[in-house]
């Protein structure tokens, strides 16, 4: 990684790194966000699938919805736009646990939060970092193998992120779903989200929603959905072409070397000992 640009791009706030596109005085306003008890949250660890899942939440409801851009994107103006909106708010965010706005909790919010392989999330904020302008630009996978297990990329380290959140996996506001659950049985899924957010969709319905969520439809309606500022789910983007890549389980074999794969499982043993993943 070019140290210029890692010093232009990222500044680090609570010793997480975040892109510049996150103000540190909207990252400090954070904890007095007014939170709705009807607010939906979207959580994630970056390239865990937050664009697919939102995608397939938005058409389950018949009421007029909106999803806002993340919650951390932007300066301190975001909080006063956030709270003139009229509409039931789906809100993603890439916070890890201990960040996010304590009325959440409080009001015990709603939220979702998505989890994918590790070894397939590190590739595929590997290719993120290579395409986009707004992270700094990083020498081969053989680098960025190393910043991701240190925890030196944007939203800090995947580990810290995950068990912050596994934590609290047994609170009835929170639902802990997975990428590949919902690439092996989307519809299954999709009926679990409907039945978690009180929401009566009939099975004719969820097929085709999950038609139109493939990978295929979604990355057709990019250009689209390019043209509209306020559909970005992405706090490092506002590109959406740059989200649907391959959409794959186990594209990481393609990139770790066996020595790879033998440190990273070391260390995942190591980090996520008490965890029940
Ligand atoms: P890859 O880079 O491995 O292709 P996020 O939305 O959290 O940034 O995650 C992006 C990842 O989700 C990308 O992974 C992207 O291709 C994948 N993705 C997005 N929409 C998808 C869909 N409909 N089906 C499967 N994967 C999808």
């Amino acid at each position: 990684m070019s140290s210029s640009g890692e010093a232009e791009l990222l500044h680090t706030f609570k010793g997480i790194p975040f892109t510049t596109r996150s103000s540190p005085e909207l990252l400090k306003s954070l904890d007095t966000f007014d939170a709705r008890e009807d607010d939906v949250l979207l959580v994630s660890y970056p390239k865990s699938g937050t664009h697919w899942l939102a995608g397939v939440i938005t058409k389950l409801y018949d009421t007029q919805v909106t999803v806002t851009s993340p919650i951390e994107l932007g300066d301190i103006s975001r909080l006063e736009e956030l709270n003139k909106l009229s509409s039931k708010r789906i809100i993603p965010t890439h916070l890890d646990y201990n960040m996010l706005p304590p009325n959440f909790k409080n009001k015990k919010c709603k939220m979702i939060y998505i989890s994918r392989n590790p070894k397939d999330t590190a590739v595929s904020m590997f290719h993120y970092y290579r395409d986009n302008p707004n992270l700094p630009t990083v020498d081969s996978w053989t680098a960025f193998f190393d910043l991701f297990l240190k925890g030196n990329v944007v939203c800090g380290s995947w580990f810290d992120h995950f068990l912050s959140w596994e934590e609290h996996e047994d609170e009835k506001n929170i639902l802990f779903l997975f990428y590949e659950d919902m690439k092996k049985d989307l519809p299954k899924v999709v009926k679990e989200i409907t039945l978690f957010l009180n929401l009566n969709v009939s099975h004719d319905d969820i097929q085709d929603i999950c038609k139109k969520s493939s990978f295929s439809e979604m990355k057709n309606d990019t250009e689209k959905e390019n043209s509209d500022p306020s559909h970005t789910v992405c706090a490092l983007t506002s590109n959406r072409k740059l989200i649907f890549r391959k959409g794959a389980v186990g594209d990481w074999k393609n990139y770790f070397t066996p020595k790879q794969n033998i440190r990273f499982q070391e260390i995942f043993n190591e980090k996520m000992k008490l965890s029940k993943m």
